[in-house]
């Protein structure tokens, strides 16, 4: 590394960098966008040389582990190049990490051109195994083409995790089908609480809230579960299944404040830095990419950012404004921030 470290304002050291590299996608989740979305256009994206720029500097500045998201990354046009290109800090061991969240549509193509370029791990998300739900939660997706990627994830050497929204009335029923699935392929599975993103228009997604305490009781009926100490720095905690020693990860972003131990940022596909995923605050990181083909500027906006990244979140349904921001608080979309 051949600059200070990045540490925020409350000492904790960012080394952990996500990045959306584009806002499109091939499905159309109801909980994450609306079926007819306005993309942007193609010159406000970073290209694939400028993120690799953006990511490079990041890793320059001690950034350890490096997540793609989206949107769905796998659908932006050539993205294998830009993974080869950001696989060399693995080679040098400036990088410990490089990994993908992937809705698993396109996984299938790429999944063995990802492990050869040091991809050890992989998320992707899947909310329910059956396909006529499948289709009817992601209204553009298909169940069978996500499942080939997922066995080809695991074929190429990859571990898999998956990622399931509980969603009250919808994937309620499948909680211990997918748990039993997971255990016999091998996968880790998370529940993420499902959040309060973006303008959803029809869909109030207080109906949707399934909160993970009641997720996690209705599992403790089955299972014993043993707490996991924390070792991530993110929001989701661990416990190991007595009875198949299988461990199931909760992200509770609206119960829960993990952000003590926060040790991480996130690049839009546009270049702007978010210092927290529950705040508006942001910093504009494509003008100083795109003003000069150095990267003093570029650091001087990171490191301006960073010193200024708030102490934690403040979204929760309980504590909306007259308690009455059921939907879409943040005016920004899941596709934007990349989860
Ligand atoms: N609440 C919770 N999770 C969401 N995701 C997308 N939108 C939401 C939301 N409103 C999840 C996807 C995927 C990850 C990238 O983010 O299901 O697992
Ligand atoms: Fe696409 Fe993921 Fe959003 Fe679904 S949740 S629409 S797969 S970005």
């Amino acid at each position: 590394m051949t600059h200070a470290p990045l540490i925020d304002p409350f000492a904790r050291p960012i080394t952990y960098l996500r990045v959306s590299v584009t806002d499109r996608c091939d499905f159309r989740c109801t909980y994450c966008m609306a079926e007819h979305m306005q993309f942007l256009p193609k010159k406000d994206l970073l290209s694939l040389e400028e993120l690799d720029r953006l990511c490079s500097a990041f890793i320059g500045l001690g950034v350890r582990k490096l997540r793609i998201t989206g949107g769905e990354p796998l659908v932006r046009r050539d993205i294998l190049t830009f993974f080869r290109a950001v696989s060399r800090h693995l080679d040098t061991g400036a990088l410990d990490e490089l990994t993908l969240t992937t809705n698993g549509s396109q996984l299938s193509r790429f999944a063995a051109d990802l492990a050869a370029l040091g991809m050890r791990r992989i998320n992707v998300s899947l909310d329910t195994l059956d396909p006529a739900k499948f289709e009817a939660i992601t209204r553009w997706g298909k169940l069978a083409p996500v499942l080939e990627g997922i066995a080809a994830a695991k074929a190429a050497g990859m571990r898999v995790k998956i990622n399931t929204v509980a969603l009250k009335g919808f994937n309620e029923g499948e909680l211990f089908r997918l748990v039993d699935w997971c255990g016999a392929e091998g996968h880790d599975l998370t529940f993420i609480e499902v959040m309060p993103m973006g303008e959803m228009g029809e869909e109030l997604r207080l109906d949707q809230y399934w909160p993970l305490s009641d997720l996690r009781a209705r599992l403790a009926e089955r299972f014993t579960l043993h707490d996991l100490p924390d070792s991530t720095g993110g929001p989701a905690r661990y416990v190991r299944l007595g009875e198949s020693g299988q461990r199931i990860g909760f992200i509770t972003p609206l119960t829960h404040n993990f952000c003590e131990s926060c040790n991480r940022v996130r690049v839009t596909c546009t270049g702007e830095l978010f210092m927290c995923l529950g705040q508006e605050d942001r910093a504009d990181l494509r003008a100083p990419l795109r003003a000069s083909p150095e990267d003093d500027a570029l650091i001087a906006a990171i490191r301006g950012a960073i010193a200024r990244k708030p102490k934690g979140h403040d979204f929760d349904y309980a504590r909306a404004p007259g308690g009455s921001a059921i939907r879409g608080q943040m005016s920004r979309h899941m596709s934007h921030t990349g989860g």
